[in-house]
């Protein structure tokens, strides 16, 4: 098994969360040692960042919002993303870049060009293997959000935010369609972990040869 770079995008409620801990534990089972991790957040600076970011206490203006992410960002991929794959691991990251492209580009209308040049900046110009978008009716993620009572500060955006957010992330699927396998996150558990554990032996095995 190669080095492997997985990320996992989607709106508030799609359920990313819980089929990266699925495939971790299959990986597990196959006798591999997943780094998992999350943006913003996985290193002790990054996880500061978070806590900033997310306070609904906290009135943040756009551009240093970007920032913010940026630098959380920066910090993930050098202490924790690049050395695990360095070392020859998989790593299984819980949103990337791309969000900044479809939160503070599609949903706050930052410009994208600029975003791309941050992120290259932030990641050293690292981007993933593979990009499981879980795409889902914001109306019907944030609804499911709401009712586990822990929504934060870009959750409380309108819906306007989020669908902009949405049709980001599907134009950025359609423009690069071999990094980016589309999921309905409103599929049920089972079929959706398969259909995950297929694409990744897919992309590990293209990798290999
Ligand atoms: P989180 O509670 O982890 O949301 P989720 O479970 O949906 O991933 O909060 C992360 C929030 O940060 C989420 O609303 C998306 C947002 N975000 C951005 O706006 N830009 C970014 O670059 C990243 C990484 C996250």
């Amino acid at each position: 098994m190669p080095r492997l770079f997985v990320t996992f995008e989607g709106g508030e409620g799609s359920g990313k969360t819980t089929q990266l801990a699925r495939l971790a534990e299959r990986l597990r089972s196959t006798g591999l040692d997943p780094v998992l991790t999350r943006e913003p957040g996985g290193t002790p600076l990054a996880e500061g960042v978070r806590s900033l970011l997310l306070d609904s206490a906290l009135d943040t203006d756009p551009m240093a919002e970007v920032f913010l992410m940026e630098a959380a960002r920066a910090d993930l991929v050098a202490k924790v993303i690049r050395p695990a794959l360095e070392a020859g691991r998989v790593v299984l990251c819980d949103r990337y870049a791309d969000s900044t492209l479809a939160y503070q580009g599609g949903g706050r209308g930052i410009d994208l060009e600029l975003l791309r040049v941050l992120n290259r900046a932030a990641t050293s110009g690292l981007v993933p293997d593979l990009t499981l978008l879980f795409d889902v009716d914001p109306k019907i993620g944030l609804s499911r959000r709401g009712a586990e009572g822990r929504t934060n500060r870009l959750d409380r955006e309108p819906l306007a935010f989020h669908e902009r957010a949405r049709s980001q992330f599907l134009t950025l699927a359609r423009a690069e369609p071999e990094r980016w396998t589309v999921l309905d996150a409103g599929s049920a558990l089972e079929p959706l972990a398969e259909r995950i554990w297929a694409r990744f032996q897919e992309v590990a095995q293209a990798l290999r040869r």
